[in-house]
């Protein structure tokens, strides 16, 4: 754990936004919930903390590593399958719904600088992110980019990626909507990139096809560990591809 002078030595962890009118989260349990909190609007940055203050009393209760159904934990085992299924750091990764960086703590730090982009709609997850686990782990200098927004403007990072990882996010919205997140992701995955998604989208094959899509890979990533509790201790993985 860091000191709070190297803290001050280390660049901010900015959440940027692509909105304005955001609703801004106080605290306590009912932050957690996924509700949408902002609209759209005009950009604005905002840095998370000033630089001489001290940890947020709240997040060192480590509550988001709670908020996402299963343990932080499982944050291994979808690190493991990303390197199995060919991550290297030098590749460029979309962490879509990343919350409070349950897997982008780990992929940050194997990733070159600059390569990690995640966004989320729920303002106070990333706050954990930018404000507690990143100084955490001491991945300042990795510049990750985190965008807070509820319309998926992946385009506002300007970029394409060779990962888009989607873990039991886009799911969460109704069908029509993750249908336009998976076109949004079409357009920016590089040629021969990657889409990681997990469960089975709720989409029409009919319409992953029309969008491009191949499955590629299916797997039921077993997670030993966390076997023997009251979840389910596997990951049922899809992975797509674009047709060239
Ligand atoms: C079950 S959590 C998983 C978080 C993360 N992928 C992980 O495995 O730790 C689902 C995440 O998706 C985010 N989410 C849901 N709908 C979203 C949307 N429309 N745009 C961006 N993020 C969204 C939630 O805020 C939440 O952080």
């Amino acid at each position: 754990m860091p000191t709070y002078e190297k803290l001050r030595e280390q660049p901010p962890v900015l959440i940027e936004t692509v909105e304005e009118g955001l609703m801004p989260c106080d605290g306590g349990r009912d932050s957690w919930e996924f509700a949408r909190k902002a609209k759209k609007g005009a950009k604005q940055i905002i840095a998370p903390r000033s630089d001489n203050q001290p940890l947020d009393a709240y997040f060192l209760q480590e509550e988001h590593h709670h908020a996402y159904g299963r343990p932080w934990f499982l944050g291994k085992y979808q690190m493991q399958f990303l390197k199995q299924r060919g991550l290297q750091p030098h590749h460029t990764v979309l962490d879509y719904g990343c919350g409070a960086g349950r897997l982008g703590v780990r992929v940050i730090q194997y990733l070159d600088p600059g390569h990690y982009y995640g966004l989320d709609i729920h303002r106070r997850s990333l706050e954990a992110f930018a404000e507690y686990e990143i100084p955490l782990w001491d991945l300042e200098e990795k510049r990750p980019r985190l965008l807070h927004d509820a319309e998926s403007s992946i385009e506002y990072f300007g970029t394409q990626f060779d990962w888009i990882v989607d873990f039991y996010s886009s799911v969460h919205n109704r069908q029509t909507e993750q249908k336009e997140v998976f076109r949004k992701f079409s357009q920016f995955l590089k040629p021969g990139g990657r889409l990681l998604t997990a469960p089975k989208p709720r989409i029409e094959e009919s319409i992953l096809a029309d969008q491009g899509w191949v499955l590629v890979h299916q797997e039921i990533q077993a997670c030993p560990l966390l076997e023997g509790h009251g979840f389910s201790p596997e990951n049922d993985w899809f992975e797509y591809r674009l047709l060239t």
